[in-house]
């Protein structure tokens, strides 16, 4: 409440004085230090402080000041001495760093005071024609955009890391599991691009919600917009921003682009939990081998070795679960157009984004390093009698309707005793003549039985497209590949575009420090 308190006043005084609403000139009187002793003191003093929270933002508090003060001098708002000397106490106090804040309800008010403090007075034209309220919905955004950009080059990278081990395992047959039992052979190339096709989805979601995060809301103010000539195109171009948030009140309010990409991390995590739990599982029946670096040992049980790190990959996605709850939980319900709930719902975001990016690098760390026992899993994927579709499928290729295939076959893998994996041609033969009243050869020849009860020839067989067959796996190699080198370029493109703004600010700051 102070706060707009201050700001109609200050507002009020222009129009008074009859002049336009200029920030030139003599404030006069102590202003700030009233509000300083405004928020002095009380035993809610550090409930409401975010200061130590803002460490987060700083940076981007810095920056958000100094395109706003530039800004200001070049629509004439602020005079360029003045500006200069803003601008040059803003370094001195990103040389000071975070630390040496002086105390405040926020980073945005300690930097104004710190501002003050090396400039006197005049300082406090550095918050004309704006409001906290647009100020940190613009240093969320201008940081968030940073840690997404690091969360997609960590899993650009993570993914390019998975393709090259789905490149050397094209011919290495393995279980593949449904209820997790036994269903059909497949190769660990197979599986692993399964989940590189939901990676893909996961970074592409990071870089949609990246356009949506990458808007400017400076120039709202409070949330009704300012009587000062402002220049939201030029803030947003000296911020990096890719465009404007449009309505001054959706632009204070909104933290949906929080929403968006917390929930693009939860979903990432989930994806990367069940990446986890395969490898997990896998290890446990001896079908991986993990790295020493990503297992652990028992501090009791010499013979163990853990899949730790991957445990704490599952584990981790409730981090971002929580986050994304917590978030939608803290937004439910605000009215428009700013609560002070708000200064609650950044935390959510970081904790998940950062928890999951840590999880995406140790993910393909575990799997990249791990060893493929290709002679185990092969006996694996003969196991539990997996070759049974494709048995199915070869008479049903002979002219069986697929249904009788199907109950043959069922017949036989209910006929087999616990120590066999799989039935042989007399077996099967067997069935087959009783239920199709033919000999099995009319149908299909030993050799292509035999075939279809080996894993790899089974794979082979399955050569449609997104298939196991390795024919069809190289071409989802070489998709992958595409994938991988387009969203390779997005990021790269708007890191550039990043880092051009962040030089564009610094030229134009320093023509006036
Ligand atoms: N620390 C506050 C936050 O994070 C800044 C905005 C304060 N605005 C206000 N009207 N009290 O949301």
């Amino acid at each position: 409440m102070s706060e707009e308190h201050e700001t109609d006043h200050r507002e009020a005084s222009g129009r008074a004085s009859g002049q336009s609403p200029r920030a030139d000139g003599d404030a006069g009187g102590d202003r700030t230090a009233v509000r300083r002793d405004r928020f002095s003191g009380g035993p809610a003093r550090s409930f409401l402080s975010s200061l130590a929270d803002d460490e987060r933002i700083f940076a981007a508090d810095l920056a958000v000041d100094r395109a706003h003060v530039v800004m200001l001098v070049e629509q004439d708002i602020v005079e360029a001495d003045t500006a200069g000397e803003i601008l040059t106490a803003l370094d001195d106090i990103e040389d000071a760093g975070h630390g040496a804040l002086p105390d405040g309800e926020d980073v945005h008010e300690a930097i104004e005071s710190a501002v003050i403090d090396r400039v006197g007075q005049s300082g406090g034209k550095m918050h004309t024609a704006r409001s906290r309220n647009d100020e940190v919905a613009a240093c969320i955004r201008y940081r968030l955009r940073a840690d997404v950009l690091e969360l997609v080059e960590t899993l650009v990278g993570a993914r390019e890391r998975l393709l090259a081990v789905a490149r050397e395992q094209t011919e290495t047959v393995m279980p593949g599991y449904t209820h997790l039992q036994p269903a059909q052979p497949t190769t660990v190339a197979h599986w692993l691009l399964s989940y590189e096709q939901a990676l893909q989805r996961d970074t592409a979601r990071l870089l949609d919600a990246y356009v949506r995060i990458n808007r400017n809301p400076l120039g709202a103010a409070a949330f009704a917009g300012t009587p000062f000539d402002v220049d939201r195109e030029r803030t947003a171009e000296l911020l990096g921003f890719d465009s404007v948030a449009e309505n001054s009140m959706d632009a204070s309010a909104a933290r949906d682009f929080l929403v968006e990409t917390t929930s693009a991390v939860a979903g990432l995590a989930t994806t990367l939990s069940q990446l986890a739990e395969d490898v997990i599982v896998m290890a446990s029946k001896g079908h991986v081998e993990l790295d020493d670096d990503y297992a652990s040992t028992s501090s009791i049980m010499p013979q163990k070795k853990n899949p730790d790190t991957l445990e704490l990959v599952r584990g981790r996605t409730s981090d971002a679960t929580a986050g994304l709850s917590g978030l939608l939980t803290n937004l439910t319900g605000q009215p428009r157009a700013y609560n002070r709930d708000l200064q609650r719902a950044g935390r959510h975001a970081w904790d998940a984004i950062d928890s999951v990016t840590e999880s995406v690098a140790v993910a393909a760390g575990a799997v990249a390093t791990a060893d493929w026992p290709a002679e185990r899993l092969e006996a694996a994927a003969t196991g539990g009698f997996a070759t049974a579709t494709g048995v199915a499928d070869l008479l049903a290729m002979a002219g069986v309707p697929f249904r009788t295939a199907h109950e043959v076959v069922a017949e036989v893998a209910a006929d087999l005793d616990a120590s066999q994996d799989a039935p042989d041609y007399a077996a099967l033969s067997a069935v087959a003549e009783d239920v199709l009243d033919d000999p099995l050869s009319a149908y299909v020849d030993r050799e292509a039985v035999e075939a279809a009860l080996d894993p790899t020839e089974s794979v082979a067989m399955r050569d449609s497209r997104g298939g196991p067959a390795p024919e069809a796996v190289a071409d989802q190699l070489a998709a992958t590949a595409d994938a991988l080198a387009s969203h390779s370029e997005r990021h790269e493109a708007a890191r550039t575009g990043v880092s051009d703004a962040a030089t564009r600010l610094r030229t134009e700051v320093e023509v006036y420090v």
